[in-house]
């Protein structure tokens, strides 16, 4: 293969990069960045390749989830606390319904960048860049504000940093301690039609907790233990690049900034600068694969970005939208079962299914959500495949961004606490539920 470098993508075709007006201010960025701490490092790099390595044989399965963007002034106890509280939860809830322990890889950490269908807008009879990120400009519409700025990249390393910093504590500290029922918010879920069999499943759940503790206790080992890591887009590459850390006794390059990068389904040319990036570093690699997606282009660019054929290191994430799960993945499914490359599979039921209400909210139904996933499962079964994994948008927060679940929210409900800065999250209820309605696929039990 040709030479590689942290920065040997600057001379590909790039695609969603950011324009920054003062280059001699991007190096003095740049400079500064190179020369901080790695967020993460090698050896738990590796023991994540080797999870989801596992949960392409169906051993284990992983759940990722977070914000689709995530925001500097949510860097704050709260909803750090939330948001791992909600993933922690829900791996209870599929490891005890499925039995398959569950690898939990938040969209956190360093979600900061986004790649947006226009390049600009209109706001208030204003044309301006759109929101690219906080890594890359202000929310706030303003045309001066929504110019890319370089600081945010240090900004966005230092919110990642925070936010990881917290993440490890509260976990080290025995956050991950889920046996308390009063962690647990289940009231609003009391609409559901499934509820008494929701809250029969958690106090099994609290029951075969005390009993491990009282036969002597696993909660050292298991409850307090537990292992997190963190993902993001791999979009913002001069971030990226900046980034990346040469470990000398591996050998490797990797990705410092978080455990797992993904290449969006905007990002993912063969011969692009994404592509050229991602090439050359160590971390597992998701890719989003959308409709548009060529078989036979996708099995070359597995070649490029996994030529020893490391297994553990591809992530395959399809997101379909519901209808149309068999006619595209399938012969995808087809082409990289009948090429032996390694890869292990996972399901994004989020960005497949946008829809926008009458208000001009764009926003996601619980039931196109849960029947791409029930799709996927299908498909993959019936093809003799295993689905390891789901990627979802959500939040731990009570916001009303999704239509439908439990509370049953419509789109007159949506302003009520509408809060992302992207695409539309399913709120804490949504998630638990999507939790218990999972396990039970996981598990085989039912599609
Ligand atoms: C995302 O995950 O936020 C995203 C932009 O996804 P995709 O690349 O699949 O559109
Ligand atoms: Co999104």
């Amino acid at each position: 293969m040709n030479h590689w470098d942290p920065f040997s993508w600057k001379a590909k075709p790039a695609k969603h990069l950011p324009h920054y007006a003062n280059a001699a201010h991007l190096e003095e960025v740049r400079n500064e960045l190179m020369l901080l701490p790695p967020l993460v490092v090698p050896g738990e790099i590796i023991r994540l390749k080797s999870a989801i390595a596992e949960a392409g044989m169906g051993k284990n399965f992983i759940l990722q989830g977070g914000d689709c963007a995530e925001r500097f002034i949510d860097c704050n106890s709260h909803a750090i606390l939330n948001k791992l509280k909600i993933l922690l939860q829900m791996s209870v809830i599929i490891t005890y319904g499925s039995r398959r322990s569950v690898v939990r890889v938040g969209r956190i950490a360093g979600q900061y960048a986004k790649p947006r269908s226009n390049n600009v807008e209109i706001q208030d009879g204003k044309e301006m860049f759109s929101y690219f990120g906080d890594a890359v400009n202000s929310f706030h519409p303003d045309p001066a504000l929504r110019e890319p700025d370089a600081n945010r990249m240090q900004m966005a390393y230092t919110y990642s940093a925070a936010t990881l910093n917290y993440i490890r504590s509260l976990i080290s500290g025995g956050f991950a301690d889920l046996h308390y029922p009063h962690h647990w918010d289940l009231y609003s879920m009391d609409k559901a039609k499934s509820w008494p069999k929701y809250q029969e499943t958690l106090s099994r759940i609290l029951d075969a907790i005390d009993f491990f503790e009282s036969i002597g206790g696993a909660r050292g080992e298991i409850l307090d233990k537990v292992d997190f890591f963190t993902s993001h887009e791999g979009l913002l590459l001069e971030y990226e690049a900046a980034l990346t850390r040469f470990d000398s006794d591996l050998k490797i390059f990797y990705s410092s900034s978080a455990h797992m990068l993904w290449i969006g389904d905007r990002t993912r040319q063969l011969g692009g600068a994404h592509v050229e990036f991602f090439r050359g570093i160590a971390n597992p690699v998701g890719i989003k694969i959308g409709p548009s997606t060529d078989p036979k282009e996708l099995v070359a660019l597995l070649r490029v970005l996994n030529p020893e054929k490391e297994k553990g290191k591809i992530v395959l994430i399809s997101r379909m939208g519901r209808s149309f799960v068999k006619e595209k993945l399938s012969p995808i499914l087809e082409t990289v079962m009948t090429s032996f490359e390694p890869v292990t599979w996972s399901c994004d039921p989020m960005h497949g299914n946008m829809i926008k209400t009458d208000q001009n909210r764009k926003t996601r139904h619980f039931d196109d959500i849960l029947g791409e996933i029930k799709e996927t499962f299908l498909l993959h079964r019936s093809m003799s495949s295993c689905l390891g994994g789901l990627h979802f948008e959500l939040t731990g927060d009570d916001v009303t961004e999704c239509l439908g679940g439990a509370a049953d929210i419509k789109d007159t409900d949506l302003e009520q606490n509408y809060e992302t800065y992207c695409d539309p999250r399913l709120n804490y209820t949504q998630s638990m539920e999507m939790a218990f309605l999972i396990s039970d696929l996981v598990n085989r039990r039912q599609v």
